[in-house]
């Protein structure tokens, strides 16, 4: 089907109160795993790749395997650069054919992040691409770091950004302790703009009713990487200690490993999307 950008997907998502799952992938298998999760649950997705594989080849390499992936699944696909650290990686993602890209200035000073995420946009948008910034900055245990409601709005406004990402207590990563995910922070920033899609980090292991309440307040896009990831390593693990030192050629071997990717994440569309 097609390979869309973040705004076909995000902007019904936003006015529906639903969110697009945007799943983090550095191989082939991760790729598939969330790819037939997309078409088994009969819902579009995104596939994101981390900005360290932008400082080498490897995002490009993964770019033309994803590409030729998302065209062929049933389902809209967009492809997008994670936390973008400078315009180079973002300029990179463009040109090795990314829909959409992400430049994380969330540690810079406002006016600093504000500058160089709407330069960044201007160069997705050039593209006929889309870009996400983000406004706060995730962090643990950082109440400062939480988004404030006039910096998001004027970011927005000055940036053009087509998402944006906010903190509201979720952090990258396991939590150590149970979140406090403020949930009426959200619905202020989104109040305060009801066209634009809001995006949350820190997806893995955020308690599941607050998901749902922020998705109820603007998020139409939820990130996860660490939990997705592990599910592969550890499924992973587990069918090397059932091979027993026999030989299994690869592509047998990682078919039972694709299978557990694809259900962790068909669960979490199914959920995202409301069903
Ligand atoms: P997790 O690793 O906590 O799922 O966060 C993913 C993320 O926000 C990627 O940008």
């Amino acid at each position: 089907m097609a390979l869309v950008t973040l705004k076909e997907l995000l902007l019904p998502a936003r006015r529906e109160k639903r969110a697009v799952g945007a799943f983090n992938v550095a191989n082939y298998e991760t790729a598939l795993g969330v790819l037939h999760a997309a078409e088994g649950e009969k819902s579009p997705v995104i596939i994101q790749v981390y900005d360290r594989l932008f400082a080498s080849c490897k995002a490009a390499d993964l770019c033309g395997m994803l590409e030729r992936l998302a065209r062929r699944a049933s389902v809209p696909v967009a492809l997008h650069l994670d936390h973008g650290s400078c315009l180079e990686h973002v300029a990179v993602a463009l040109k090795a054919g990314y829909t959409s890209v992400m430049l994380d200035g969330s540690k810079l000073a406002f006016e600093e992040n504000v500058k160089i995420t709407k330069l960044a946009a201007d160069l997705a948008h050039a593209a006929g691409c889309t870009a996400e910034g983000e406004i706060g900055h995730v962090a643990q245990g950082d109440e400062g770091a939480l988004t404030r409601v006039h910096e998001a709005v004027e970011f927005a406004r000055t940036t053009g950004v087509d998402a944006m990402a906010i903190s509201i207590g979720t952090v990258h990563g396991y939590y150590r302790e149970e979140p406090m995910i403020d949930v009426v922070r959200c619905a202020e920033i989104a109040n305060a703009l009801p066209e634009l899609p809001l995006v949350l980090h820190g997806g893995s292991g955020t308690p599941l009713e607050k998901v749902r309440a922020v998705i109820e307040n603007g998020i139409a896009k939820v990130n996860i990487a660490t939990e997705y990831m592990d599910t592969y390593l550890k499924s992973s693990y587990a069918e090397l200690k059932k091979l027993d030192g026999k030989f299994l050629p690869t592509d047998k071997f990682y078919d039972p490993v694709v299978d557990a990717c694809a259900a962790h994440a068909a669960r979490l569309i199914r959920f995202f999307a409301g069903k």
